[in-house]
């Protein structure tokens, strides 16, 4: 039998992960962070001295990349040359750079073929941007999460406030505004709406309340699992 997907797709800091981790947890499926893969073929190309807007040479990169992915604590993890890169992803360089890293096809297409090779750890609640659009246009269910540009800017402040950081709210919103623009313009799977997704704004939400809504509206039976942490 084929491994099943809840594809939770949406903009930056709109809750996705937080509610792919806590919904993969309730039901006992796995979770995936798709954009912890694009981080990861920028802070390479940006640990290799590779120029970020050389196509080509992301595209190369993106080629003999081979991250070994696991299963931990109910999620999928990976290690690139041997070790996870952890918080290394989360910097303002790989920050600046993801988006147009994500923009090239050949790094798309091998980042996708990765996800989709993710199944044989057994059903998926997969986050991403084009996830119910591209990666898995098959997933049972599509969640498609928005928040206000302001909410938005304000979350990820107050997650990033935690990590010793001076950057204001302005420059975090500065920042998730040169992100979307560039993920909803793309030409390769941009950042939309499926069709058959469902629309949460979880601008006046609590997480509870969109775990709720989530797994009211997934129509799979939860079987408890022991998923912990979450980034956003
Ligand atoms: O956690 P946050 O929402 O800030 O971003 P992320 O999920 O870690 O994704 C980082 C970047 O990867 C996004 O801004 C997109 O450029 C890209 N991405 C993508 O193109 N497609 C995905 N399925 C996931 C991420």
């Amino acid at each position: 039998m084929s491994a099943r997907v809840i594809a939770i797709d949406g903009p930056a800091a709109s809750g996705k992960s937080t509610v792919a981790r806590r919904v993969a947890s309730a039901l006992g499926w796995v979770y995936v962070d798709s954009g912890a893969l694009y981080r990861a073929v920028a802070w390479k190309a940006l640990k290799d001295g590779i120029n970020t807007e050389d196509a080509e040479a992301v595209g190369r990169l993106a080629d003999v990349l081979n991250p070994e992915f696991e299963m931990r604590d109910g999620a999928v993890i990976f290690r690139v040359d041997g070790r996870e890169p952890g918080m290394e992803l989360r910097t303002d360089r790989v920050n600046a750079s993801v988006s147009r890293v994500a923009a090239m096809p050949t790094v798309r297409e091998r980042v996708s073929s990765w996800l989709r090779s993710l199944t044989r750890f057994g059903n998926l609640v997969m986050e991403g941007r084009d996830i119910g659009t591209a990666v898995f246009p098959n997933a049972e269910r599509k969640f498609y999460l928005d928040a206000s540009p302001e909410v938005r800017a304000r979350r990820r402040h107050a997650e990033i406030l935690a990590q010793d950081t001076k950057a204001s709210e302005r420059q975090v919103g500065e920042s998730l505004r040169k992100r979307d623009l560039v993920d909803s313009t793309r030409v390769a799977a941009p950042l939309r709406v499926a069709p058959d997704a469902v629309v949460i704004d979880t601008t006046d939400l609590t997480i509870d309340d969109v775990v709720e809504k989530v797994l009211a509206m997934a129509g799979v039976k939860e079987q408890g699992g022991s998923c912990k942490n979450g980034k956003g």
